[in-house]
């Protein structure tokens, strides 16, 4: 993994339906080693590496969004009201240091005490405006913060970066698309989807046009490996990529779970079986497009999922790298 292309795409400013400038990072890092690089009508980026005719087509998403806070107006005294651009949890949003496309810097309060059960439209965003024309002027209805970008190393392992889900699978992705050798029997169309975040919106359009044979996502999940951590899970950082069989959005086909599992043991990757009760991911959408396409997911541990904290474990990452150029070159 280089370090300094991950660090630039947790970086890049990116809330759903707001792709653009991560798009801009993926091109510039891809222009000139792949075959073709578009952005569709939605957002998406696909960048595809042909293959020599006789292999499948293997569609490989991973979403540049990320969750946001947008504005839905300002109060008389400059705080901006907010709803929610993905699966925001409140309470992991309060205290946060915000930042809109603009780059105005704001940090989130809450109607009186950020308790637990704080909800959305008990947020503001104070950006040191005064009154409601002084807080518009800076940050218009519409207008889209996210958790100001920092990263943070814990130990010798681990980092921890708000848009970690998914910018760790972007880098996985784009680091496998720079590493894939020549005369590849595959064909590869890597994905980098829009609008995950609200509902796996780019995925489904983009594997529709692509007609793969296969479909897989690369997304974070959920880690029981936490103090009094809920759900109850035995995925750990450290222990592996994790090869999902199922959750909210789809049940993994069963070919490429085994397809995922056989090549993780061959090539002696580690990886956790992975059965998330909730959540879903870009496989779901693949899943369902057209007549159906055979998919799966390889997912990166990840804890405080959706906080301005997400963590993973670099070795986890590598072995999720490890997992997908191996799958593209054998399948
Ligand atoms: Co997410
Ligand atoms: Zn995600």
């Amino acid at each position: 993994m280089n370090m300094e292309r991950f660090e630039r795409l947790l970086a890049g400013y990116g809330p759903s339906g707001r792709e653009g400038p991560v798009r801009a990072i993926l091109e510039e890092t891809l222009a000139g080693h792949v075959d073709s690089l578009t952005t569709d009508a939605l957002g998406n980026l696909i960048a595809l590496r042909k293959g020599d005719g006789t292999g499948r087509r293997i569609l490989v998403a991973a979403h540049a969004d990320h969750i946001g806070l947008a504005v839905v107006d300002a109060d008389e005294n400059g705080f901006l009201r907010v709803c929610a651009v993905g699966g925001v949890r409140a309470a992991g949003m309060a205290a946060q240091h915000v930042v809109s496309s603009r780059g105005v810097c704001g940090v989130v309060g809450a109607d009186g005490d950020a308790k637990p059960e704080v909800k959305i439209e008990q947020l503001y965003i104070d950006i040191g405006a005064g009154s409601r024309e002084e807080a518009l002027a800076q940050a218009e209805i519409g207008e889209i913060f996210v958790a100001r970008p920092r990263v943070s190393r814990l130990g010798e392992h681990r980092i921890a970066s708000p848009a970690m889900d998914d910018r760790v699978a972007c880098a996985v992705l784009a680091e496998a698309m720079l590493a894939l050798p020549a005369g590849l029997k595959n064909e590869v169309a890597a994905v980098f989807t829009a609008q995950e975040e609200v509902g796996t919106r780019g995925a489904g359009p983009a594997a529709y046009a692509l007609r793969p044979d296969m479909g897989l996502a690369l997304d974070v999940t959920l880690t029981g490996d936490t103090p009094q951590a809920r759900p109850k899970l035995p995925i750990r950082l450290g222990g592996g990529a994790a090869v999902k069989i199922m959750d909210r959005s789809a049940i993994c086909s069963p070919q490429v779970v085994s397809l995922l599992l056989e090549t993780a043991q061959r090539e002696q990757i580690p990886v956790q079986r992975e059965v998330l009760p909730a959540g879903g991911t870009d496989a779901g959408a693949i899943q369902r497009s057209r007549g159906g396409v055979p998919a799966g997911v390889i997912s990166i541990p990840c804890r405080y999922v959706h906080s301005a904290a997400e963590t993973v474990d670099l070795r986890d990452v590598e072995a999720a790298l490890a997992l997908l150029l191996a799958v593209l070159q054998t399948a």
